[in-house]
């Protein structure tokens, strides 16, 4: 299996195009030590030629621009993304489809939770059923959106895409609104898990043995957006655990069997994104990976 981290930063992207907080500062002025990230988004394929597209970001152009497995490369209309499927429904994981018009062929796989609030959205009726078939799909249900690449989609504790909150939500419910997909090809395994509220014993069962996870790394502390003085929600205000603490996906997951860990869906708030620091070398120094765009590797 190849995977392309095609975007690894969280909704607003690194630098987010109205923040002047200490991280985006060092972005907007070229500092080397904060790269510059894209919004949320993996490409993964069996064979290098046919890909699956998870999540479809309002940065795909670029996305596809800056990575030439994604290039169109025979006939006049042609895109090696056979495939894309939702995790949730958030802008930063939906709007890219608005981008995939000009009747080129696929299938847009979701659960019928994620799939409902895109059908009830007419603006996604750009993508002509003629070429777009919509595809809804169980949790734990197995599919084969490319040939010789598996998934199953389940639950993961999380809550209502943000432009859906109203004053019933619920914050880590584990509904089919916000999913992790097992990816399997090849006989390896990568678990992609961009956002999560909370670890639970079933999650570990789930994630356990994966060659690969991707796990959401949206803030360090909790309290990341207020210590950075840009906002008053917390991580599990959005819906996203915490890297630190007891209770943090760290310590959370620091005995479960998993090959490789890598955080993605990184907002721009955390400090982890700037290399060097104290908080990037103790994330590291605990076996995880901070993700960037363009990281790539074959399992
Ligand atoms: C999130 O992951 O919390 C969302 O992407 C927030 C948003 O839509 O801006
Ligand atoms: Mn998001
Ligand atoms: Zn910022």
């Amino acid at each position: 299996m190849q995977l392309v981290i095609l975007g690894s930063a969280a909704g607003g992207g690194i630098p987010q195009w109205n923040c002047r907080c200490s991280i985006c500062s060092l972005a907007w002025e070229g500092d080397p030590r904060v790269k510059p990230r894209t919004q949320s988004s993996i490409a993964v394929s069996p064979d290098g030629e046919r890909w699956l597209l998870v999540n479809a970001s309002p940065d795909i152009r670029q996305q596809i621009q800056g990575n030439r497995q994604m290039h169109p490369r025979e006939g006049l209309r042609h895109s090696p993304i056979h495939a894309v499927l939702l995790t949730n429904g958030d802008v930063d994981h939906v709007a890219g489809l608005l981008t995939l018009r000009e009747m080129q062929v696929f299938t847009l796989y979701a659960t019928p939770g994620i799939l409902g609030s895109v059908n009830d959205n007419r603006v996604f009726d750009v993508l002509n059923a003629e070429a777009v078939q919509r595809q809804s799909i169980a949790l734990n249900e197995t599919f084969e959106p490319v040939p010789g690449l598996t998934v199953t989609l389940f639950a993961v504790p999380g809550k209502v895409p943000l432009w859906l909150e109203d004053a019933s939500m619920q914050i880590g419910a584990e509904t089919e609104t916000t999913v992790g997909a097992m990816i399997e090809a090849g006989g390896k395994r990568l678990a992609y898990i961009p956002g999560c509220a909370r670890v639970t014993d079933d999650l570990k069962r789930r994630i356990a043995g994966v060659d690969a996870l991707l796990f959401d790394g949206t803030v360090l502390e909790d309290d990341d957006m207020i210590r950075a003085g840009v906002g008053t929600k917390t991580g599990w205000r959005m819906g996203h655990i915490q890297m630190n603490g007891e209770t943090g996906s760290i310590a959370s997951l620091a005995d479960a069997e998993i090959g490789r860990r890598v955080f993605v869906h990184i907002n721009n708030t955390n400090p982890v994104l700037v290399e060097g620091s104290t908080e990037r070398e103790s994330v590291e120094s605990r076996g995880w990976t901070v993700g960037h765009d363009g990281m790539s590797f074959s399992l």
